[in-house]
């Protein structure tokens, strides 16, 4: 089959060659930024005069019939046409003839699939956004409706203060606000059109890159056309605001697998969100928290394997770079599969209050606060904290709690201990005088979620 490339060649290229050089079976997702480039490029052509309007005119219609055929599954792809820049460009030289040979005048698919990519992940930063604010919004009404339900809190996976169940999901909610802004500030550095870098030292012809990218919807232009050409940093960052989000959501998910578990019983799972064993009649189990726990895997691998792509190439364009592509679309299309299961796992999974109470009421959760109550009652936080040690070790050995503990138990390490302690040290006291800002007392909560709800309220 003839090349577009074909002018200074006399044989063909063997067939595995074909195979390993194309990348027209994964790059065909770009088939709607390719057309809006070239719509674009051709417009800009005739309007400077490169070509003529008739050609142009010619050019539009012959494209737009070809992404009618591509939307409608009648476009035959041909693997010889080696990616999707040339499986289109072939098509319209087929379809309209000699204006469709002009279309390529002044540019290179060097910075064709540059413009396509970047004008890609635009738009894939998107609907990203758009999931992880969808869970953000879920978090927030959760939290709502469990500002006093009380959960341990751990370090060292050993219970280590009470907290709330809102207060822990408003904790996720702030590493996700974060993806967001990460992902924006991502689209704000990506948003310069590479068109007009030709193949790596632009153009002799008298081009217009700014409105190119005016029409395409970018800020402006890249600067330098070496760098416009083999820069994929973009990727990259879009792919390491991806590892952390996936990092993120990994966490979250190995916790809902352990509040899942017999040992924990925090919540239960709907049954839409959750899957049998074949052999184990009473297993219920936690595989979509374990499948994204699973997926990040894959994610960071697109990271490390793009960035181990890029790390030795010299300027400009390199053909390792057709390695970029399925790696991100990896990335990007593990990420959107994730999101939405699990936010809707979140938002149809039952809290079990109970449970996370009388977790939090063993394991002397409120040892900090027996010590700040002799605190305020005059003794340095030092001493107090021996003094609830020696208390807790007594607990251990009769096998009792702080709360049950009686006054003269208590007096017998301190003096400075009254009646009044005992609503001191409860879970409820424990929760609501952590009203600090960030902390777990209701109010608290309630100004994280209705920071939250701002945030996403200035997004909508
Ligand atoms: N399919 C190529 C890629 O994805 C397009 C650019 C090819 N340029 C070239 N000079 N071979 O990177």
């Amino acid at each position: 089959m003839a090349k577009l490339w074909g002018g200074r060649f006399d044989g063909d290229t063997d067939a595995l060659v074909d195979e390993l050089n194309a990348s027209l079976p994964f790059d065909r997702k770009l088939y709607r930024e390719d057309v809006a480039g070239s719509l674009a490029h051709a417009g800009m052509l005739a309007a400077q005069g490169i070509i003529t309007r008739e050609d142009a005119d010619a050019i539009a219609v012959g494209l737009a019939g070809i992404l009618a055929d591509i939307e409608a599954g009648a476009f035959e792809y041909r693997q010889s046409d080696e990616d999707i820049h040339m499986a289109i460009e072939a098509e319209l030289t087929r379809r309209i003839g000699d204006a469709g040979k002009r279309l390529h005048t002044a540019r290179s698919r060097n910075d064709q699939v540059a413009l396509d990519f970047r004008l890609y992940l635009k738009r894939e930063i998107g609907e990203v956004r758009g999931l992880v604010l969808d869970l953000i919004a879920t978090l927030a009404d959760i939290a709502d409706a469990n500002l006093d339900t009380i959960m341990p809190a751990y370090t060292h996976m050993q219970r280590a203060q009470p907290t709330t169940f809102a207060h822990y999901m408003m904790a996720y909610a702030s590493m996700m606000r974060r993806d967001v802004t990460r992902l924006e500030d991502c689209r704000v550095r990506m948003d310069y059109s590479p068109l007009g870098s030709g193949a790596l030292t632009g153009t002799t012809y008298p081009i217009d890159r700014e409105r190119v990218a005016r029409e395409l919807g970018f800020a402006g232009v890249t600067e330098n056309s070496l760098d416009g050409v083999s820069d994929r940093d973009y990727a990259l960052e879009l792919m390491s605001d991806l590892a952390i989000l996936m990092m993120h959501l990994s966490r979250f998910a190995e916790e809902v697998i352990l509040w899942c578990s017999w040992e924990f019983k925090f919540v239960e799972l709907s049954d839409r969100y959750s899957t049998g064993s074949s052999i184990m009649p009473q297993k219920k189990n936690p595989d979509i928290a374990e499948l994204v726990r699973g997926k990040t895997g894959r994610v960071y691998g697109g990271l490390m394997g793009l960035l181990t792509v890029m790390k030795a190439l010299p300027l400009a364009y390199n053909k390792d770079m057709q390695e970029d592509k399925e790696q991100v679309f990896d990335a990007v299309d593990t990420v959107k599969k994730c999101l939405p299961v699990f936010t809707a796992m979140l938002a149809t999974m039952t809290p079990l209050r109970e449970n996370m109470r009388n977790a939090a009421a063993r394991g002397f959760i409120n040892a900090t606060d027996c010590a700040d109550y002799l605190v305020k009652k005059g003794l340095p936080f030092r001493d107090a904290y021996t003094v609830v040690g020696k208390l807790v070790s007594l607990c251990i050995a009769t096998d009792k709690t702080l709360e049950t503990l009686s006054l003269e138990e208590y007096r017998a390490l301190s003096d400075a201990f009254d009646s009044d302690v005992y609503a001191a040290i409860s879970l409820d006291t424990c929760v609501e005088q952590r009203s600090v800002t960030g902390g777990p007392a209701s109010d608290a909560v309630k100004a994280q979620i209705a920071s939250v709800r701002a945030f996403l309220g200035a997004r909508e």
